[in-house]
């Protein structure tokens, strides 16, 4: 049988997929990647390959589109975020976690080979250590996008070991990019606030000014995901999910890092119900294991992101 050359990436018009479908088809060709979501996708995603509509929830359509594209690898980015999962609990929960039993069934059903499915630092809570997180720790989320992704987590491994399928998984801390808008998580505030800095604007943030997050630009989660799917299969250990950290800072320090840049940019704060879900969540992760397993190492410090996003934003600004 020939070789399946395809891959979709589901929810590829949001804040990251966006960019990994860019960099997908650099990688396998324009013509291999088939982006898909509810939604339209930006200009350059819909110019540079096949774009296709499709409800990840609807399993005749899904199947459709990897048989029609010859798909081996699905890259599943389809979900509610934390904090408009807390607005809409039963869709996020049917979303995050049925959304991911569909794919997994394609590949116990050997129609697809591969699967890239994000968790997220949500798998942990307030009772989870929270500086320097370990990879295997007390993970008790309280929100019920931190429960759709620990149950996600639990399912992944269960489809490896069970049935064998090859399902890999990063859990992201929070993203940084300037190309895709972020979808209603917690840590938004760190890309909402660049378009204010550059706009000329002052910024009201939603977090207190000593929230510490762990975070991460989005070219070394991109590079973090790729790397991940090319390692070869014995080098995965983990099943659930990898700890992958770049570096952790709060609102304060942030707006001090991009003052260094704009001077004059001001920040207020003004908590809200996004505060609870930011405490329940650790302030940095280790994560030695990935390092040692599939030899991943960020590259994106505060200051080069923050210098890297201030320029591209402003270049698309002018
Ligand atoms: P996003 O909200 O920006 O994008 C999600 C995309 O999925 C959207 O374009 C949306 O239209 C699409 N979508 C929603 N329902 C769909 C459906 N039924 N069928 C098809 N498409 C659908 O989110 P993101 O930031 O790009 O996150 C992608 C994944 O990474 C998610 O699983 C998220 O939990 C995970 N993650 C993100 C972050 C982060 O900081 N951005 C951190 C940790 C984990
Ligand atoms: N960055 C995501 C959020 O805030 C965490 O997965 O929801």
């Amino acid at each position: 049988m020939a070789a399946k050359t395809g891959v979709l990436v589901i929810g590829a018009s949001g804040q990251i997929g966006t960019e990994l479908v860019l960099a997908l088809r650099e990688q396998y060709g324009n013509q291999n990647v088939v982006a898909a979501d509810l939604k339209t996708a930006s200009e350059e995603v819909k110019e540079s390959g096949p774009f296709e509509l499709l409800d990840v929830m609807d399993r005749d359509r899904l199947h459709q589109l990897v048989v029609q594209y010859n798909v081996g690898q699905v890259y599943l980015l389809a979900a509610l975020l934390s904090a408009t999962a807390e607005q809409k609990v039963m869709p996020a929960w049917n979303l995050n976690t049925y959304g991911l039993f569909y794919v997994l069934e394609l590949a116990r059903e050997g129609l697809i080979d591969k699967i890239y499915w994000p968790s997220s630092i949500a798998v942990f809570g307030p009772n989870t250590p929270k500086l320097n997180t370990p990879q295997s720790t007390i993970a008790e989320p309280s929100t019920v996008y931190g429960i759709s992704k620990l149950a996600g987590e639990r399912w992944c491994a269960y489809y490896h070991k069970r049935y064998g399928v090859d399902v890999r998984s990063l859990r992201y801390p929070g993203l940084i990019g300037y190309k895709g808008k972020p979808g209603g998580g917690t840590t938004d505030y760190a890309v909402d606030i660049f378009h204010k800095a550059v706009s000329g604007q002052a910024y009201e943030c939603f977090l207190s000014k000593r929230t510490r997050l762990p975070m991460m630009y989005m070219p070394d989660a991109i590079r973090a995901t790729m790397s991940l799917m090319e390692a070869p299969e014995e080098q995965i250990k983990i099943r659930s999910s990898y700890n992958v950290a770049a570096f952790s800072f709060t609102p304060e320090e942030l707006a001090i890092e991009i003052r260094n840049h704009i001077p004059g940019f001001s920040v207020t704060y003004k908590p809200d119900f996004r505060q609870e879900i930011a405490d329940g969540w650790p302030s940095s992760l280790d994560d030695s294991v990935a390092a040692a397993d599939w030899g991943w190492k960020n590259e994106f410090t505060l200051e080069t992101m923050t210098s890297d996003m201030l320029y591209h934003l402003s270049a698309m600004a002018t």
